[in-house]
């Protein structure tokens, strides 16, 4: 494509061709009847103007046949575009289990974002060609967007809870990733660069830690704080603990004092630390304290990393 004037931006990532396949077939459906449509306009108005007082044309009374074509073949079209679309859809946002995890928080105006091995990035995001990347995404703030064009990837970061999308880059380089969701002033300012390295490049990126700021991993992070907090004090299953076990927590079944179960995912377990009256796990006092305000995204979602590593 045109460098200058890209009308298609790079395709780097897994699923980049597959979505503009089906750009295309939208875009080639519609352009075909404009076409087709303007087309007959134009002809019916020369072939059927007026030429004299008492010109009538014959009335016409129905037509099943004609009903039924052009009822059937706009149904199979949409419905192609409706199966292909749901299809691509579930594959982009059902990460491979063995998707390398990000955190991304936005806040105005700028995007934070921690990897595996504990580095942190603030607007620029290297990540290693080839391998599966999913990100977890929430915000400080008001609702951003992450977007990268080059990927065909977006995904909206939303204060209160969490969002995942996954992406495998294809090439190597660097490519822009700009916030798409306005969030105030200086919205047109959040943006960035990802950068894809070659995947052993990038191990060794990231495993570069500054020793001054002694990074720790999210996980790592995730244990310490919930030492720090007082986590432990209730949540310790060793002690005969006051509030519900964390071991083995994420992804189950658990149930409620008024008779509802829920799943305890990321969004379950962020809201029973800020808003802990929300949901009381059943046979449990509601006697635990909010942390909201105690701890900022980034240390939440360290703190859930650490309860997902429990099993
Ligand atoms: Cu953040 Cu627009």
């Amino acid at each position: 494509m045109n460098e200058r004037f890209p009308v298609i931006p790079d395709q780097a990532s897994a699923l980049a061709r597959d979505v503009d396949m089906l750009y295309l077939f939208l875009i080639g459906v519609s352009a075909f009847f404009l076409i087709l449509i303007g087309a007959l306009i134009i002809w019916f108005v020369f072939r059927f103007r007026r030429t004299s007082d008492t010109d009538r044309p014959a009335e016409i009374h129905g037509h099943t046949k004609l009903e039924i074509v052009w009822t059937v073949i706009p149904l199979v079209l949409v419905l192609i575009m409706f199966v292909w679309g749901a299809v691509l859809f579930f594959k982009q946002f059902r990460p491979p289990a063995d998707a390398m995890e990000i955190l991304v928080t936005g806040k105005q105006w700028m995007w934070k974002m921690q990897h595996p091995s504990g580095r942190w990035e603030i607007n620029e995001l290297h990540v290693p060609v080839g391998r599966p990347v999913k990100l977890t995404l929430t915000s400080e703030d008001v609702i951003h967007s992450f977007y990268v064009p080059a990927f065909r990837t977006k995904m909206d970061a939303v204060p209160g809870r969490y969002t995942t999308v996954w992406f495998e880059p294809t090439r190597t380089g660097s490519y822009h990733l700009f916030c798409a969701e306005y969030c105030g002033a200086e919205h047109s300012l959040m943006k960035g660069w990802i950068h894809v390295l070659p995947a052993e490049e990038y191990d060794d990126w990231a495993a570069r830690i500054d020793p001054d700021l002694a990074e720790l991993t999210p996980l790592e992070a995730g244990e310490r704080l919930f030492t720090e907090m007082g986590c432990m004090a209730c949540h310790n299953p060793a002690s005969g603990a006051l509030g519900p076990n964390v071991v083995g927590l994420y992804m189950s079944e658990v149930r409620l004092d008024d008779g509802r179960t829920v799943i305890a995912d990321e969004d379950y377990i962020r809201q029973s630390i800020v808003e802990p009256m929300a949901k009381i796990v059943e046979g449990y006092q509601p006697i635990m304290p909010t942390y909201r305000g105690q701890l900022d995204e980034s240390q939440l979602m360290q703190i859930i990393t650490y309860i997902k590593s429990l099993e």
